[in-house]
């Protein structure tokens, strides 16, 4: 496994692992891995002849009260596991490789990142999209995994591709869970005990939401009802939003026909909590 800092370096790497026929698989991080991180990068190896992974704690999708400064990082013990899971190569750059000061050049997808994560984070996903368009145009044709677990990113990010012609094929990946069912996430370790036996009514709630639209609920207000009213329930969880969408448009329909997403954002003391769903509601009924 090789350990890149510069772009022109990674750029010829690929340039000539592609020459010779290979395939390349991207899977982009903030680093602090953990296995929901190990499962993009597994599936990754199995399908690409060369993985490329980054670590960049992005400073354009922190906002200015974020947790950029505090947010988690242990390098090392990141390469062990890449290397553990058959990674090729590493960029990790630094935030003077990655950007010119000022930045100058900015991607936003506005359509998409106006609503949930978008509203109670209003510069996240233009930085979001930035680095990501970076990244792809560092990484040149390839396929980029992301996970479902961060849904509305996943969406920006496929539809960022799509409207600049990039040659890479998104992958969403399934969410990696704890037994109990709390997604992991790099922000869990800020759990307190309390809070983190309390988190799993995230999914518990949303599980409640699916299990209703199985029964014949068609109505999304009627869904995301009852999923926010299961989780103000918990009295260590503070609701930030709970949405029933179109996956494609992220838009709620008036009434549920085939796959939707529901998705659920709320605070344990300090960190914020995401998770989601996929609903299905059958056309028969
Ligand atoms: P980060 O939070 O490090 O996540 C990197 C990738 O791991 C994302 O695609 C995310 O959806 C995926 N992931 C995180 N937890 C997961 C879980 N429990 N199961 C499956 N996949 C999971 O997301 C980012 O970094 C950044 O925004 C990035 C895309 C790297 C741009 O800076």
């Amino acid at each position: 496994m090789r350990v890149l800092t510069t772009i022109a370096e990674t750029r010829r790497e690929l340039d000539r692992a592609r020459s010779q026929g290979a395939t390349i698989g991207l899977v982009p991080t903030m680093g602090y891995l953990h296995e929901g991180h190990a499962s993009l990068l597994r599936r990754a190896r199995a399908e690409c002849d060369v993985v490329l992974m980054t670590v960049f704690v992005n400073p354009l999708q922190f906002g200015p009260d974020e947790d950029l400064a505090a947010y988690p990082r242990d390098l090392d013990r990141d390469l062990e596991v890449a290397r553990a899971e058959g990674v090729d190569l590493v960029l990790a750059p630094s935030v003077e490789e990655m950007y010119p000061v000022p930045v100058r050049t900015t991607v936003a997808v506005p359509e998409l990142a106006a609503t949930m994560e978008g509203a109670s984070r209003p510069t996240h996903f233009a930085g979001v999209a930035t680095v990501v368009a970076k990244l792809f145009g560092i990484a040149g044709a390839c396929r980029a995994y992301f996970g479902e677990k961060d849904f509305q990113q996943l969406a920006i990010v496929g539809c960022l591709a799509a409207d600049l012609s990039m040659p890479v094929d998104v992958v969403g990946c399934a969410i990696v869970r704890e037994p109990d069912g709390l997604a992991l996430s790099s922000r869990n370790v800020y759990l307190s005990p309390a809070e983190r036996a309390a988190a799993p009514v995230l999914f518990r709630s949303l599980q409640a939401g699916a299990d209703a639209v199985r029964a014949g609920e068609r109505d999304p207000q009627a869904v995301i009802d009852l999923v926010a009213g299961l989780v103000a329930a918990e009295p260590l969880a503070e609701l930030d939003y709970v949405e029933l969408v179109d996956p494609a448009t992220l838009r709620r329909p008036e009434r549920l026909r085939g796959e939707a997403r529901l998705l659920v954002a709320a605070r344990f003391g300090r960190p914020r909590l995401l998770d989601n769903l996929s609903v299905l509601a059958s056309e028969q009924d």
